[in-house]
């Protein structure tokens, strides 16, 4: 028997995609439409017409504007949650207490480290298994980075380096593809500065303007971050650094392939074939959907399980955590809480609007 699914927060499909508005669900549907043994049954937005033209574009009869509605009388197999992250740890806990076997939801896991623990938590007392899209792990060069890794082609790994937008709706993919590289290993402690002078919400959430920051991991291994205004500090999206060489993801070099290596010794950089894949794309999607079904279907893990999610997203609120005790700070934090949120509440940063500011 086919196994069935339903979308919360449909979106609305725009030709501009943008911070307010990416309709992931369409991009999710997708993914289930390539699998032989899944029926898309439901779809649930607030607003009726966008769950409508979700429906009529991917054939599906039934339509909620309560997502409750529809988990008690669709009593779907899996749910993919497609809404902004605030709305994140209320609906994964709802769907996990209606008895849903799968939740494939969209990062970063939640607004709050407090909230992301409980998820998880919620979800294995519940027996749901929780995913969430941190879909470049499927994507060809971030998986030959990882071969090229674990064939020794650069030694020992001793840095993990990134530059990117921010360090929580950007970044969480960048902190998940550190654990993917770093073999999963938790990281230990956190020392950060965050600057925010300039409101940025990124789908609802408050996102720094820049942020410098220094992770350790419990392997020794060393995470170097600089991302918003300052990210051309690492001058490419990822920098594996080992022992006897480096790898290089998405470099702003002139020349430079999705992929490149350098070993120590033997001359310059030298681009790697990544079979016309870059840093983004559908299919990536596509194959972590299709890896999280079957391994639901087959009692597996998919490397999207958020037991793997759960160390990125505790490096992220860390930093945040950091830059307010002004401390390197211990990981896991203390705090269940959302320390950036908590600096602008306070007054201690004062993002204006954006017109507002030079
Ligand atoms: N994986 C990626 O590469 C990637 C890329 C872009 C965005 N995202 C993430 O995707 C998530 C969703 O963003 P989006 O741009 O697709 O959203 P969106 O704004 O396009 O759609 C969200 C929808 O949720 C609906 N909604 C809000 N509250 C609801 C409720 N209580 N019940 C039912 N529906 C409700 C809204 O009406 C809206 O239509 C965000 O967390 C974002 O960070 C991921």
């Amino acid at each position: 028997m086919a196994l069935t699914v339903a979308f919360v927060g449909t979106g609305k499909k725009r030709e501009e995609k943008s911070v307010k508005g990416y309709a992931m669900a369409y991009m999710h549907a997708e993914g289930y439409a390539a699998l032989a043994d899944v029926e898309m049954v439901a779809a649930c937005d607030l607003v009726e017409e966008n769950a409508r033209a979700f429906a009529d574009a991917w054939g599906i009869e039934a339509t909620f504007e309560d997502y409750q509605e529809m988990l008690a009388q669709i009593e779907p197999d899996i749910v993919s949650i497609c809404t902004w992250p605030h709305l994140h740890e209320t609906m994964v806990v709802d769907c996990a207490r209606a008895g849903t076997g799968l939740i494939y939801c969209e990062k970063p896991m939640a607004d709050t480290i407090g909230g992301a623990r409980r998820m998880v938590q919620i979800c294995d007392e519940e027996g749901t298994m929780l995913c969430f899209n941190h879909q470049r792990r499927y994507g060809a060069p971030f998986r030959i980075a990882k071969e090229m890794l674990d064939d020794d082609q650069i030694g020992e790994l001793q840095r993990i380096e990134w530059g990117g937008a921010n360090i929580y709706d950007y970044g969480s993919h960048n902190f998940d593809m550190a654990q993917y590289f770093n073999d999963e290993t938790p990281p230990s402690s956190v020392m950060a500065q965050v600057d925010y002078h300039t409101e940025c919400l990124w789908f609802g959430a408050h996102n720094e303007n820049a942020c410098l920051a220094l992770i350790e991991y419990e392997n020794g291994v060393q995470g170097l971050v600089a991302a918003g205004d300052v990210q051309n500090a690492i001058g490419c999206h990822n920098r594996l650094i080992g022992s006897e060489g480096m790898i290089e993801l998405g470099s702003h070099a002139e020349g430079a392939g999705a992929l490149r290596v350098q070993r120590f010794g033997e001359g310059g950089w030298e681009n790697v074939d990544t079979a016309g894949e870059g840093m983004h794309a559908q299919e990536y999607i596509n194959r972590a959907i299709a890896d999280s079904v079957h391994a639901f279907r087959d009692g597996g893990r998919s490397m999207m399980d958020a037991h793997n999610a759960i160390h990125g997203t505790e490096a992220i609120f860390a930093c945040w955590e950091s830059a307010l005790q002004r401390a390197r700070v211990d990981v896991p934090i203390e705090s269940e809480d959302n320390a950036l949120n908590a600096m602008v509440e306070a007054g201690a940063l004062d993002p204006k609007p954006e017109a507002e500011s030079e």
